[in-house]
């Protein structure tokens, strides 16, 4: 199948693009370029791998991207809740208004996945299905429900909203929760944790890339519906991560009573609805943060934002 990856130069894309190529997938990404093109370098060899620089803003450009492909996985966005409260101007027209040129550029007879996200539930006190109402506090998370919605009414679209994405991928983002605090573990020793009880849920980025295959795969009984992504066995409290970290660091952990989440994420998730289809993941939370810790010490990085 010909497959179309907005945004497919970032964290995401960079994982999911091997995986489609290796299921026998042409694959195009259309993508401006916002972190440098270095990280997609090792695809151009693949007879199958083309690449497009272009804006998600850009009509006709995206337009004549689309044109031919049979599936849109649409991830180009300004993601999470730092990033775009320090350009909403920019997120709300990439978030929102690149995804109404999605809309435009494409037609019924495509299907589109789109990678939305958990932060649109707000901070909910019950288990959240995909029936929860909606209650994003942060201008992500704001961007990424009217993208959601409108794609779904508009397009024959399967959502997915993620957990929060850990792991090693080329171009990594140590933003991430998990991502965030091992790299900290690991340059700085220790780390300070407010609201150490909250509940969070996480899904490795491999296995978000194994969720858009399933989603091709299973087009037919999964289109028009949302679905929240990742397995039950992967929601934890913040403390129970830093235990983790514990054990394959040497951080002091001091838990702070100062310090909040702008995005109030406290919530357990149900997956319910994917894992009755056969969907679940496969790498845990103690597997990713051995791989983080192994390629954190190795390597240096350094990071603009933190997202915890
Ligand atoms: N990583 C997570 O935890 C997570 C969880 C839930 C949902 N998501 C969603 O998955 C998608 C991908 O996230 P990611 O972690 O790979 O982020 P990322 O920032 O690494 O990747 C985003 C990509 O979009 C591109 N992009 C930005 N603006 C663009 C524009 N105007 N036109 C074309 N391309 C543009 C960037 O160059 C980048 O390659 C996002 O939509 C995000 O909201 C991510």
């Amino acid at each position: 199948m010909k497959v179309l990856i907005t945004g497919g130069a970032g964290y995401v894309g960079t994982t999911l693009i091997p995986q489609l190529l290796g299921k026998g997938h042409e694959v195009s990404v259309y993508d401006n370029l916002l972190f440098g093109g270095d990280y997609i370098l090792p695809f151009f060899r693949n007879p199958d791998f083309r690449f497009i620089k272009g804006d998600v803003r850009d009509l006709n450009e995206l337009k004549k991207a689309a044109k031919d492909a049979d599936v849109v996985v649409h991830l180009a966005a300004i993601v999470g809740y730092p990033a775009c409260r320090k350009e909403p101007e920019l997120a709300r027209s990439v978030n929102v208004d690149g995804t109404k040129n999605l809309i435009k550029a494409t037609s019924n007879n495509q299907l589109l996945i789109y990678a939305s996200t958990g932060s649109n539930y707000g901070s909910v006190e019950d288990i959240c299905t995909e029936e929860t109402p909606l209650n994003p506090l942060s201008l992500y998370g704001q961007t990424k429900t009217m993208a959601e919605k409108m794609l779904l009414e508009e397009r024959n679209t399967i959502g997915y909203r993620f957990a929060t994405a850990f792991g090693v991928s080329p171009r990594i983002r140590l933003d991430l929760l998990i991502n965030d605090f091992t790299y900290k573990a690991i340059t700085q020793g220790y780390l300070v944790i407010y609201e150490k009880h909250f509940m969070r849920t996480f899904i490795h980025v491999h296995d978000m890339g194994r969720a858009f295959i399933f989603g091709i795969e299973n087009r037919d009984k999964m289109v028009k519906n949302i679905y929240n992504v990742g397995s039950e066995k992967m929601n934890y409290s913040k403390e129970q991560i830093c235990e983790f970290i514990k054990d394959k660091t040497n951080v002091f952990v001091h838990y702070a009573d100062i310090g909040e989440d702008a995005d109030k994420r406290n919530y357990v998730v149900s997956y319910k609805k994917i894992n009755q289809l056969g969907y679940d993941t496969t790498i845990t939370v103690k597997q990713g943060i051995d791989e983080l810790a192994k390629a954190l010490t190795a390597i240096e990085f350094k990071t603009p934002y933190t997202n915890v």
